[in-house]
């Protein structure tokens, strides 16, 4: 059984169609790779898929459970955890703290009064995993931007979601940054479902084995790398120029 199911969904702001009857699913343990030029829907499709956005018709299955209306922090704690085109972390807090309010989300206030001083074991544990040990104490704010990315993602794993939507997290990285990203989703990946984002080519070429191609807010192709890139309608879309050149 996929645990993701999106069936037939469009979504319309009033005369625009920014999602055309798509229809899409995921394995668990799947690591999708979702390109297309800007403006194409793909924000769209994960703010839809989070309750942000709501369907026009259509259909959302999570693990056997329909998503369409239900409320945005009700998905996420049925296990879906998203990040956004923009930054989402508090500056003035410590890296560690920061986790440790993404972590205690679901906490009833008596639970969080019960709680020790020390920092929680998963919360060091997720910090570990992201590579932000060292900068534990420091504030946010003053984390580059590649360390704030992974952040971000250390403070959607402290959600312990099952299905993470990650919206062009490497956009604006330097080249290590991006080989320390494309490490980090691959390992993210053994334990977690995945749908991200990007159209870096490079970037795409190194960590992508499955791709989506949304265009004009319809699903063009879907496949592996090779076998998207040489789909003339994918060249067409693109102008014959590459992913990495066409958007943002
Ligand atoms: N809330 C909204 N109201 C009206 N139009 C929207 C809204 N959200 C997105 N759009 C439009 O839908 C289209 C797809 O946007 P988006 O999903 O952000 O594209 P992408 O992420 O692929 O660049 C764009 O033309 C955008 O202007
Ligand atoms: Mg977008």
């Amino acid at each position: 059984m996929s645990l993701l199911t999106i069936d037939d969904l469009t979504v319309t702001f009033g005369d625009f169609t920014a999602l055309d009857h798509v229809t899409l699913s995921l394995d668990e343990g799947d690591l999708l790779f979702l390109i297309g030029p800007n403006g194409a829907g793909k924000t769209t499709l994960i703010d839809t898929i989070t309750g942000r956005t709501r369907p026009t018709s259509g259909t959302l299955t999570f693990d056997g459970r329909p998503l369409h209306g239900m409320a945005e922090h009700h998905i996420v704690r049925a296990g879906i955890g998203r990040t956004f085109q923009t930054s989402v972390v508090f500056e003035h807090l410590t890296v560690a703290d920061n986790v440790d309010l993404a972590a205690s989300h679901h906490l009833r206030p008596w639970q969080l009064l019960r709680r020790r001083r020390a920092l929680p074991e998963a919360v060091t544990h997720i910090l570990e995993r992201v590579g932000l040990t060292e900068r534990l104490h420091d504030r946010a704010g003053t984390l580059s931007h590649g360390q704030r990315q992974w952040l971000e993602i250390a403070m959607l794993l402290a959600q312990r979601p099952r299905l993470l939507l990650l919206d062009e997290p490497v956009a604006g990285m330097n080249t290590d940054e991006r080989t320390r990203t494309g490490e980090l989703l691959t390992e993210i990946a053994t334990d977690h479902t995945i749908i991200v984002i990007e159209h870096d080519m490079d970037f795409l070429r190194r960590y992508a084995h499955q791709v989506v191609v949304l265009h004009e807010g319809a699903v063009l192709t879907r496949g592996d790398l090779a076998t998207v890139q040489s789909d003339p309608r994918v060249q067409e879309v693109y102008l014959g120029r590459t992913p990495s050149e066409a958007t943002t």
